[in-house]
């Protein structure tokens, strides 16, 4: 299998950094304060996963979940000699094989959702949502939609391409307008408990977003129905 993070990945966090001023290692931990000891946590795509290690200092149960095996490689190196109450579990998966229904309080997406096609992410958000238990949530922290006036909306359009076309030269990942994840989490029937948004310079460029799943028990992967993506 090819390893598309080969070059880039041990590279990610520190370009991310220097992107975004810092903005996107905030906008991963956006939602931590929701953790809480002995949680269970999925941080899906979770690359070099500073997130997920924070998420295990708090004292929760993480399980972290990948397709790269650089990526993995340097998660690995970043918590060696470390200790949490509950060792971190990597897996090294095609996130739509791995399938833990129902198990995780908090499933995390960090800037993982934008990597895939417009026809392949309303599923993988719908196999995300079925992975959070009944009354779950689901967290995205990506980038934010494009918002204010048309200079405004063109500032962020031009923003999020440069990242979109520098990942998709250096890593296939898909070529796409923002998605407009809050829309589509309400479609899969998740309610938007809260959004934190990340500035840089003038404009909301990042947003961490909580949403909710149903409490009934059940609604597993085949139950949720989608109307259209976004
Ligand atoms: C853009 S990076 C984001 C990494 C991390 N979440 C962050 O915010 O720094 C996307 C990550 O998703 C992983 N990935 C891509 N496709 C995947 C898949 N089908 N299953 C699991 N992980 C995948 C990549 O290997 C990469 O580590």
């Amino acid at each position: 299998m090819i390893d598309r993070y080969r070059i880039i990945g041990p590279l990610y966090d520190f370009l991310a950094m220097i992107f975004s001023f810092g903005q996107i290692d905030k906008c991963k931990c956006g939602m931590h304060d929701r953790i809480k000891p002995d949680m269970k946590v999925l941080f899906a795509g979770v690359g070099q996963g500073i997130d997920a290690i924070e998420a295990a200092s708090l004292g929760a149960q993480v399980t972290v979940v990948d397709l790269s095996e650089t990526m993995l490689r340097v998660f690995q190196k970043r918590i060696q000699g470390r200790r949490f109450i509950h060792p971190i579990r990597a897996v090294h998966s095609d996130i739509f094989k791995f399938d833990e229904f129902e198990h995780f309080d908090m499933v995390y997406a960090n800037f993982f959702l934008n990597v895939f096609p417009r026809d392949v992410v309303t599923d993988l958000e719908e196999h995300l949502a079925s992975l959070a238990r009944p009354g779950g949530y689901v967290v995205v922290g990506d980038f934010s939609l494009p918002t204010g006036g048309l200079f405004a909306r063109f500032v962020q359009n031009v923003y999020w391409r440069i990242a979109d076309v520098l990942f998709y030269v250096m890593a296939r990942n898909a070529l796409h307008p923002v998605y407009n994840y809050p829309e589509h989490l309400r479609q899969l029937g998740l309610e938007i408990v809260e959004t934190r948004y990340f500035r840089v310079l003038f404009d909301k460029r990042y947003a961490s977003i909580l949403a909710r799943k149903n409490d009934a028990p059940g609604r597993s992967r085949k139950t949720f129905s989608l109307k259209s993506g976004k």
